[in-house]
């Protein structure tokens, strides 16, 4: 699959098959991740993968009740080592390039994710200091983003988007 392929038939998969996921596989798709661009290369990302099944039904509760979190047989928390960037970049670091480079890395491991046949979605809704609780985060370390994965039940169906013309200005807006 070449990478527009597998780009533009990303979409989110809220439907697992209990099938495990091959630890090679979660492997290569966290190597992925921390190939995506990150401010100054500082990488401040680290990622907690979530296996057992009480922590995984601990974070979809954390997600307000987003269920299918705790159907995937892999949970990955994608957060940012505040202290790392904050250490290259202050103010700016911790308020925007933690969640610039979580959200590059979040998306390298969608993609991987597709090119193997693996379902994902992103999920940004939760109660950030539930899931500090469950997977033992240092308060330095800032979750931002949870992404179950897991084979699809269905293939799964793409969503609309606002035509080029309507987000796209030329020169000035
Ligand atoms: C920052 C962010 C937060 C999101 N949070 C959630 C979420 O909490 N739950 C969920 O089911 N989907 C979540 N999504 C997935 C979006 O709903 C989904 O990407 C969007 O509807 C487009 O559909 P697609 O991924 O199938 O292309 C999130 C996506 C992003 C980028």
């Amino acid at each position: 699959m070449n990478t527009i392929e597998c780009i533009k038939s990303r979409a989110s998969v809220r439907n697992f098959r209990p099938d495990k996921i091959p630890d090679a596989v979660i492997n290569e798709i966290l190597e992925a991740a921390i190939n995506a661009p990150s401010a100054g290369n500082v990488q401040d990302w680290e990622f907690v993968v979530v296996g057992r099944q009480d922590a995984k039904g601990r974070l979809a509760e954390a997600a307000w009740g987003q269920d299918f979190i705790s159907q995937a047989p892999v949970v990955i928390v994608v957060c940012s080592n505040l202290r790392n960037i904050a250490n290259a970049y202050g103010e700016r670091g911790t308020g925007l390039y933690s969640i610039q480079d979580a959200a590059a890395a979040t998306q390298n491991i969608l993609l991987a994710a597709r090119e193997k046949g693996i379902g994902s979605c992103w999920v940004g809704s939760f109660n950030e200091q539930k899931v500090r609780d469950i997977v033992v985060l240092p308060g330095h370390v800032r979750p931002l983003a949870l992404v179950p994965l897991g084979y699809p039940i269905a293939e799964p169906r793409k969503t609309g988007r606002r035509n080029l013309q309507e987000v796209v200005h030329r020169d000035f807006y």
